[in-house]
């Protein structure tokens, strides 16, 4: 799966006490167009995982291929006891905590969780987006490091498109 290149987000969630925690993830994935729904797979032993296992909301602040977020992407995969210490994060008028300037931002409510393995795939449906102009470009995560699209055609009107959830 090294070799499968995908986007990184960072997905946050509060506690019940209104605390903002949060995980970087590869795995998202978009699942349906109607109702909009996508996914997001979390290893069960996960510090975070309690958290996610009972929030009935999260965030997802997809990232972009700059210095400041992969470093973001980076302590969000590591272990500092206050992910949210050095910054980088916004509030939304919704309740959520995302990353500042991301690519996008999907802001859902769990849907379904289920169970697979030590992960758990939780279910959320899309009820605010926000796609902050300009785009820019997205980070990608291949072979354990981070690294970025360099096809300066992607916007090209001929390249077929998908539906976008
Ligand atoms: C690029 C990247 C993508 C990751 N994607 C996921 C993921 O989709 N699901 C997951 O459970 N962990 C993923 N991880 C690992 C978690 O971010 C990491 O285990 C994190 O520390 C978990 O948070 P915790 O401090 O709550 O344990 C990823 C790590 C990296 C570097």
């Amino acid at each position: 799966m090294a070799r499968f290149p995908s986007g990184v987000a960072i997905v946050t969630a509060h506690d019940q006490q209104g605390r903002p925690h949060g995980f970087t993830a590869s795995s998202l994935c978009s699942l349906s167009l109607d109702p909009p729904l996508l996914l997001v797979c979390l290893a069960t032993s996960a510090r975070c995982y309690p958290v996610f296992a009972r929030s009935p909301q999260f965030a997802v602040s997809m990232l972009r291929d700059e210095h400041e977020h992969t470093e973001l992407a980076r302590r969000f995969a590591g272990k500092s006891p206050d992910k949210f210490a050095g910054g980088g994060f916004v509030p939304t008028p919704h309740g959520g905590t995302v990353v500042a300037g991301a690519l996008a931002v999907v802001e859902c409510a769990v849907r379904r969780r289920v169970g697979a393995g030590d992960h758990v795939i939780i279910l959320g449906e899309a009820e605010h987006v926000a796609l902050p102009e300009p785009g820019g470009r997205p980070a990608v995560y291949v072979d354990r490091g981070f690294g970025s699209l360099c096809d300066a055609d992607l916007a090209r009107s001929d390249t077929p498109r998908g539906p976008t959830p």
